[in-house]
């Protein structure tokens, strides 16, 4: 938010001051948006929205018209009307000769005091210059509840904005836990606000087949249901022998049918992950002659199974070709998107080693090693999913054994594996994990869920989905977002570990480079958070927790610590004596050694004299442990 604008809204200017001692000061003349758009100017006044506003466009557009409207409802108690015309209102305006710079999905923003003009060329334009409002009004917008005594002013700006990559992604596993219908719609409503367009759908895993197939009814049936389980992912104890499975879930393709509409209208394509050969124990749970060994497995429940139970499909039988075209057909016909996602990750061929159809396969077909045996079985895919007019797309491994001819490659691995795809011509998502992956835990892991790594805000931040050696930039598509849920067992913690980790990356996808800039983000990042509390949307406030290292001190044989913060300009206070580090507790300055008999190190951060951050409480036995000890 921009000081100009504080002065034209008392309202603003008091909540905003009030709420300026815990959060970052204002850079100067920013409206506070994310993500960035292309360029801003900012223009003396402001446009009051009112019961009386109307919301102007052509018949074709007046489905975007009224999606605003329902938003605009709740909070204003303002049911704005629809109108093909008018001198005054929001207009929502496709420009009659095409605006090169704009492309598909970019837009003009004219606030002026007496009018909003939203010019673009193709409806999706449109939409996000309607979501860009959005974000330009107060906070309030966001509440659920109708806000009394409320100035809906909107600050007068012209904004020309268009995306840097056409590809934007999030994805969200529903297979290792289960989310409902209700909740996969509000995960992509919260997305398309951050100007995001793909929803990938991680619809099939070892623990849950999610997705309906009329034609193979075991799937849902036996293949969604596994023993109900908490606790520390990959150390569950597995289903007992006469134990019911009672925990899962899926959904029937009438929901299905339902979401890719909600998703079109927000202007969001589904990309549907059926993930295969691998990750399959809960299709070969169902029909257990899918794999090599033709064994019945249970669904896994989260206990560690890999290279012990066989989770990947047969690529020497027949039948898994069958199933496949079965499950592929109705794939197809439920989603109008051009990518289906087929996975090919990590996928175990142990069992392909010592499987005589395998083995007979790898012979007709001159296969010298089970890594060609999966580029075949993929390559089969390829052709079945071009029979259905769509593109395949799969993860990085798709690469071993020899790309399919016309695969789209989603790299995780790192980058590498994009990079050798693009040099072949292919087409490149690039989600790298160090990135990308919003499953690892975003702060100090004693204050975070167990996973398996870091990633921080900064790292999100920092992602460019464009590495050197890249000769042409058009084949990477763009990049993703991906949160797995095998330590997520909730929607609180969808949230938590989505956001803000997708505010950088959805500035990362759409903003120019050129315009990324970490304090401008940080701020902006808290007006989001003044909005996600007004609307119940939790997130993670870990950007503001302390980040602590613990290094050997060789000559001194003793562990040393550095505090740090990822936010500029936070305090450092911690205590060794077992008490709450307030800020008159010793203030943090340069690399600490622990006092003798010290059991516990306190951290907590405070931007003018008030904590922001969690307190993190560590054992100096754990410090010393981290410092290789
Ligand atoms: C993956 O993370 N296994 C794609
Ligand atoms: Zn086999």
């Amino acid at each position: 938010m921009n000081t100009k604008f504080l002065s034209l809204c008392l309202f603003s200017l008091t909540v905003v001051l009030a709420a300026q001692e815990i959060r970052a000061a204002a850079p100067p003349n920013e409206v506070s948006l994310i993500p960035q758009p292309v360029k801003v100017e900012r223009r003396t006044g402001t446009f009051k929205l009112s019961g009386n506003t109307r919301l102007i466009s052509s018949k074709s557009n007046k489905e975007i018209a009224e999606l605003f409207a329902a938003m605009f409802k709740a909070p204003t108690g303002f049911l704005l009307q629809h109108a093909l015309s008018g001198p005054a209102g929001i207009q929502l305006l496709i420009s009659k000769t095409p605006n090169v710079v704009l492309g598909n999905e970019g837009y003009t923003l004219d606030v002026t005091p007496g009018k909003i003009t939203i010019l673009a060329n193709k409806p999706a334009g449109l939409f996000y210059g309607m979501q860009t409002l959005m974000q330009l009004l107060p906070k309030e917008i966001e509440s659920p509840h109708v806000v009394k005594n409320k100035s809906w002013s909107v600050p007068c700006v012209k904004i020309t904005d268009y995306p840097r990559f056409g590809w934007r992604g999030l994805m969200l596993d529903v297979s290792r836990h289960f989310f409902p219908k209700e909740l996969v719609k509000k995960y992509i409503n919260q997305l398309a606000k951050y100007k995001m367009n793909v929803f990938h759908w991680h619809l099939t895993d070892d623990q849950g087949w999610r997705i309906e197939i009329k034609s193979l009814p075991k799937l849902t049936g036996i293949g969604a249901w596994r023993a109900p389980r908490v606790g520390l992912w990959w150390t569950r104890p597995p289903q007992g022998a006469n134990e019911a499975a009672t925990d899962g879930g899926f959904y029937t393709q009438e929901d299905i049918k339902e979401i890719v509409k909600y998703a079109r209208s927000r202007f969001v394509t589904i990309l549907p992950e059926i993930d295969v050969p691998g990750h399959s124990l809960a299709a070969i749970a169902a029909y257990p002659e899918l794999s090599c060994t033709g064994k019945a497995y249970k669904v896994n429940v989260g206990n560690l199974f890999y290279t012990i139970d066989d989770n990947a499909l047969c690529p020497g039988n027949d039948q898994t070709y069958d199933f496949m075209k079965k499950v592929i057909d109705e794939v197809a016909a439920l989603f109008p998107g051009e990518f289906i996602h087929i996975g090919g990750d990590e996928c175990y061929k142990g069992f392909w080693k010592d499987c005589a159809k395998c083995q007979k396969r790898m012979k007709d077909e001159k296969l010298q090693t089970v890594e060609e045996l999966q580029s075949y079985f993929i390559r089969r895919m390829e052709t079945l999913v071009k029979s259905k007019g769509k593109k395949l797309m799969g993860w990085d491994e798709i690469l071993e054994g020899g790309l399919a001819p016309e695969a789209t490659v989603m790299s995780w691995r790192g980058m590498d594996g994009g990079v050798t795809a693009a040099k072949m011509g292919h087409k490149v998502v690039m989600t790298p994990s160090a990135n990308c992956y919003l499953d690892l835990y975003q702060g100090d892991p004693a204050v975070e869920p167990p996973t398996y790594s870091m990633l921080t805000l900064s790292s999100c931040y920092g992602f460019d989905p464009v590495p050197n050696g890249i000769s042409d930039p058009s084949l990477i598509l763009g990049g993703q977002g991906n949160l797995w849920t095998e330590s997520v067992p909730n929607y609180r913690q969808v949230e938590y570990m989505t956001w803000p980790r997708s505010f950088a990356l959805a500035e990362v996808f759409w903003s120019p480079k050129s315009t990324r800039n970490w304090d401008s983000f940080i701020f902006r990042m808290e007006q989001q958070f003044a909005r996600y509390d007004m609307a119940q949307v939790n997130y993670a406030r870990s950007a503001y927790d302390p980040i602590i290292k613990a290094v050997r001190d060789t000559v001194h044989k003793a562990v040393r610590i550095a505090l740090d913060t990822e936010i500029k300009k936070l305090d450092v206070y911690y205590t060794f004596d077992n008490t709450y580090p307030d800020n008159f507790s010793a203030k943090y300055k340069d690399t600490l050694s622990v006092p003798i008999g010290a059991d516990h190190l306190r951290v907590l951060t405070y931007r003018n004299n008030k904590p922001i951050g969690k307190m993190i409480t560590i054992p100096v036995k754990d410090l010393e442990k981290r410092a290789g000890m």
